[in-house]
């Protein structure tokens, strides 16, 4: 019953767009405080939620441009997105266009994220990624509705024909936001089991990524940024639909909680192809000023989604692990003499674990302490001490104190280690709040060879009565075997399987609700021996800069 209906026009009233607070989300420099941005883009999500309501709210609908708080963060949001666009980069005439726009939507498909949808991520990250949709795909037919606004010719039929394929081509079974809810049902249901949920995805990028899309097609002005955002989307969409139906095949999922993602495969290649003959270039050829406009929102489109789509913060939050890979910032490269040889090179040099209670000689290692502060890019190594567990953390080895071999002053120092325990502990600090943490840091050779199995974790699966766990593979020789393993802390149930199988690959892994373990190693090919190094850090929070106890 509308009539008589007296809400008002206003939906929002959060007291949210202070100019210290929007400039605090976007400042005209950097990235500026998640926080802010998350604040302030949900404020205006609703916002645009609320101004593309259905005919039976219209009372509800804000009028466009009325609202200054709106304004102003609109203002110093698009400001922000357009001051990282590299202009210089962007093609100068229809005729570059095509090949810039078809290498941009290459970058655009994220190889290694799909590598890992389709051969690593588990069930419940799985789900994470397909929720993380939701604001988007959600409603991906009105998006679709607005681009073509004003077109006509082969751009209108084009943009006609994508949003006949939104409709299910006419069967109301098949229309895609319904596919797309009943995957996202599936998907919460599992995270739900898994104690997580669609809440916990909060942050700023989901809300920008949809935004994004929203504000082009409300905005008018902003139409051709809106139809470049669009079209690198479709382009670029299908490999990722692709690895994420064989992630699910992989994990198990039914196919019908699939259809959605199977059925997109196709229709967004056909898609892709079509924007970018009968939209994208057609359009360009128009003017230089709208070829600029497509490029910017080709450009912030991938800009929004690019870094985001995978967070370590948010998983570590969420399932309690990430994993993933830091070759890049380790600067991982075997060459001769580059920090990451040397770095990896020194595994070479240490001695054996004199406190094996099994009396095993399958380990060596060298031992330090960190004193960490990733605001300040603090790495500050700390006087050599004796290394305790209780006999409850480690009934084998646990309840002395094991003096090892301490870290080569080196190793200590290296520009590898101080750039994996600064990048850890900001992804801690961005998750936890807390700025200061202790780093216990093992370098750990596991052998094995013929008669000899190497146990990379001979207590079992266990906690090492830190707060967080990371593990960094530096090098597999010869080995077959060494899968880390993790359990839930409370039901004991498997989380994950994972080899660490190339330089640079990490396990992160809350210590309080998650166990870990790693599988026993076997030499590939008698009589040679084999190894396996890791780096391995525990990280506890200190808190009035004392050391914390731990284990
Ligand atoms: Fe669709
Ligand atoms: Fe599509
Ligand atoms: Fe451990």
């Amino acid at each position: 019953m509308l009539i008589g209906s007296a809400s008002p026009r206003h939906v929002l009233t959060a007291p949210l767009a202070r100019p210290d607070v929007i400039e605090r989300a976007f400042p005209t420099a950097g990235d500026g405080d998640p926080a802010s941005r998350l604040d302030i883009l949900r404020h205006l999500h609703a916002y645009y939620t609320a101004y593309l309501a259905g005919a039976q709210d219209f009372e509800r609908v804000p009028c466009l441009n009325t609202d200054p708080q709106i304004r102003e963060i609109e203002r110093a949001w698009h400001t922000s997105r357009e001051s990282r666009v590299d202009l210089a980069r962007l093609p100068r005439s229809v005729d570059e266009f095509q090949e810039w726009f078809l290498t941009t939507a290459r970058n655009h498909e994220q190889p290694d994220f799909c590598r890992y949808l389709e051969h690593e991520a588990s069930l419940p990250e799985i789900a994470l990624f397909v929720a993380a949709e939701e604001l988007v795909d959600g409603r991906f037919d009105d998006l679709v509705a607005l681009a073509q606004v004003g077109l006509s010719g082969a751009a209108k039929m084009t943009i006609a024909e994508n949003y006949w394929d939104e409709m299910g081509r006419g069967d109301p079974s098949q229309v895609h936001t319904r596919l797309f809810a009943s995957s996202s049902a599936y998907m919460s249901s599992l995270l739900a089991a898994h104690g997580a949920g669609i809440d916990d995805l909060e942050c700023a990028e989901i809300y920008e990524n949809a935004c994004l899309l929203m504000s082009y097609g409300i905005h008018r002005h902003l139409i051709p940024r809106g139809l470049g955002a669009m079209g690198v989307l479709e382009q670029s969409a299908s490999p990722r639909f692709e690895a994420m139906v064989r992630g699910c095949a992989r994990a198990g999922v039914p196919d019908a909680a699939i259809e959605y993602q199977r059925l997109h495969i196709n229709v967004d290649a056909d898609h892709g192809k079509e924007w970018l003959e009968n939209v994208l270039l057609a359009l360009a050829g128009t003017s230089p000023a709208v070829l600029r406009e497509i490029c910017l929102g080709v450009c912030i489109r991938e800009a929004t989604i690019m870094g985001p789509v995978r967070s370590v913060t948010r998983e570590l939050g969420t399932v309690g692990y990430a994993h993933g890979s830091i070759a890049a910032e380790l600067g991982v490269t075997a060459t001769p003499g580059s920090p990451w040889d040397s770095f990896a090179r020194s595994w070479n040099d240490l001695p054996f674990d004199r406190y094996m209670a099994d009396h095993g000689r399958y380990r060596q290692r060298r031992y330090a302490e960190f004193h960490v502060v990733p605001v300040s890019g603090t790495v500050e190594l700390l006087p050599r001490r004796a290394y305790t567990q209780t006999t409850t953390t480690n009934y084998l080895n646990g309840g002395i104190e094991r003096l090892f071999a301490p870290m080569k002053a080196v190793t200590a120092s290296s520009p590898v280690l101080r750039t994996a325990l600064c990048w850890a502990c900001g992804e801690l600090q961005a998750l936890t709040g807390h700025p200061a943490w202790f780093a216990q840091v093992f370098q750990n050779r596991i052998i094995c060879g013929p008669g000899l199995i190497g146990k990379p974790t001979p207590e079992g699966a266990h906690h090492d009565g830190v707060d967080y766990v990371l593990t960094v593979m530096v090098e597999r020789h010869q080995v077959v075997g060494g899968v880390s393993v993790l359990y839930h802390d409370s039901d004991h149930r498997k989380l994950l399987e994972l080899e660490l199988d190339e330089a640079g690959r990490f396990l992160f892994n809350n210590d309080k609700t998650t166990l870990h373990a790693v599988t026993p190693i076997n030499n590939i090919s008698p009589p040679t021996e084999g190894h396996r190094d890791v780096l391995i850090a525990i990280f506890t929070h200190m808190e009035d800069g004392k050391i914390p106890l731990t284990g």
